[in-house]
């Protein structure tokens, strides 16, 4: 069980309908730890840099073109097992498919506008997190509820 870092991104679905307090308040109630956090319009470069595995998919150009098409909310969360958790939060890739309770279950309809990205593993992260976040926009801090979002065992957080 290891402290993560993982990458968010409420897409311009997410910021054009309103939704970033709600999906924000979903993470931090689960006793995720926001350690970044800001809105930018992604450019066409940095979305082939975030998006270029799927490069010749066929899904690829109108993703560019989603993903690029309105302010994003971009945010850094840590968490024992974050990029797991928030995968779940998140639910499957299309509302129609994510079953209640999740993001994208719960907010969306479409097979194209699907609100929110996570990172998928730690390679993904750490190839993720600093496409969006220098190191200075990331911080190291302790939240005054850490100690009852966790037990601590033989100085692991459980
Ligand atoms: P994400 O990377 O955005 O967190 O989403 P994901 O892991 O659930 O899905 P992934 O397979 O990585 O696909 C990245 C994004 O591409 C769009 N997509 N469209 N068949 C399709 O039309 C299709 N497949 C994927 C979605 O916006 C998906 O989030
Ligand atoms: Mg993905």
């Amino acid at each position: 069980m290891s402290l993560e870092r993982t990458l968010i991104v409420l897409k311009p679905d997410a910021v054009q309908r309103q939704l970033v307090g709600q999906i924000v308040g979903r993470f931090e109630r689960k006793g995720l730890k926001i350690v970044g956090m800001k809105l930018l319009r992604v450019s066409p470069e940095l979305a082939v840099r975030m998006y270029g595995v799927h490069e010749g998919k066929d899904f690829y150009e109108p993703l560019v073109e989603f993903i690029t098409a309105s302010p994003v909310v971009a945010m850094v969360l840590e968490g024992v097992e974050a990029i797991a958790v928030c995968r779940a939060l998140m639910g499957p890739t299309f509302g129609p498919d994510a079953p209640g309770g999740t993001i994208r279950g719960d907010f969306g309809m479409s097979k194209r506008y699907n609100l929110i990205h996570g990172s998928d593993s730690p390679e993904s992260a750490g190839r993720e997190i600093p496409l969006l976040f220098a190191q200075d926009e990331l911080a190291e801090y302790e939240l005054i509820s850490d100690g009852w979002i966790y037990a601590r065992s033989d100085g692991q957080l459980i």
